[in-house]
């Protein structure tokens, strides 16, 4: 199959689907506040991705329960919402969101916080963003895929964080996930070269302490830092054009 080159009419369908992915995060972020649980984020995520026309694309995907991955604190992703995991004030928490609309997919997710935080998850939040946007930066036509890992996996070892390798960044579009596999920690000029109508997302996840991630034994899901530590994630949908980057699921022209 290797890395699909979308054409117009497919951009133009995800570019739809990734807005309102972006939409939907814009949306949740009133009602993330002490005393609600990760259980009713998602529904209400749920029902705002249906009334506008799309489905929710973790929904019984391998066998995933929820609408939404909401992982707290030291949950690295996937976290699986529940009636359990309700906010409190200190809280970190990551909110993943990917449309299908029209056939076509949109995947990414941010940072929320609850109440006041510590400056070390300050910091994390702040820095992983960052990372985000250095893998972003790295989209052009003919740059080597690795070089987006390269970017972040050297910004995050000067702030002394760890970056997560079981899980990278994917094609996407036509499916949830497609090739290649998107690499957050990488060699220079390793890879794949970049090329206009591919579709990708980049999504970083860095950690306080070790880089490694234990699964949930019951669940088969939840993947938390082996350590304890807290870990963070910032996820968009990118698009390679002529002469660089589209930013499919900003939304808010942050990038
Ligand atoms: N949205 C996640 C990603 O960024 C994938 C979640 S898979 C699920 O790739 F099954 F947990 F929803
Ligand atoms: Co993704
Ligand atoms: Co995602």
């Amino acid at each position: 199959m290797g890395i699909v080159i979308k054409n117009a009419e497919q951009i133009q369908g995800i570019r739809d689907s990734s807005r309102l992915a972006g939409k939907t995060l814009l949306m949740i972020a009133e009602y993330v506040k002490e005393g609600v649980s990760t259980a009713q984020l998602d529904k209400i995520i749920e029902e705002y991705i249906r009334d506008n026309g799309a489905i929710p694309a973790p929904l019984n995907y391998n066998g995933f329960p929820k609408a939404s991955c909401i992982s707290p604190n030291n949950i690295v992703c996937h976290g699986i919402p529940n009636d359990k995991t309700i906010l409190k004030p200190g809280d970190i928490l990551n909110i993943d969101v990917t449309t299908i609309l029209e056939g076509y997919y949109g995947d990414t997710s941010k940072m929320f916080t609850v109440g006041d935080i510590s400056d070390k998850a300050a910091q994390l939040i702040e820095n992983t963003k960052h990372c985000l946007n250095l893998g972003i930066a790295q989209v052009q036509p003919n740059n080597s895929f690795g070089n987006i890992g390269f970017a972040i996996g050297r910004y995050a070892k000067a702030k002394k964080y760890s970056v997560v390798y079981e899980f990278c960044g994917h094609g996407i579009g036509l499916e949830f996930h497609e090739e290649p596999q998107v690499e957050h920690t990488a060699r220079r000029n390793s890879g794949p070269r970049m090329k206009p109508g591919m579709i990708f997302t980049i999504e970083p996840m860095i950690n306080v302490g070790k880089p490694k991630v234990e699964i949930d034994q019951f669940d088969g899901w939840t993947a938390r830092t082996i350590d304890g530590e807290l870990s963070a994630q910032f996820e968009h949908t990118v698009l390679v054009t002529e002469t660089g980057v589209e930013v499919l699921t900003d939304v808010s022209g942050e990038y």
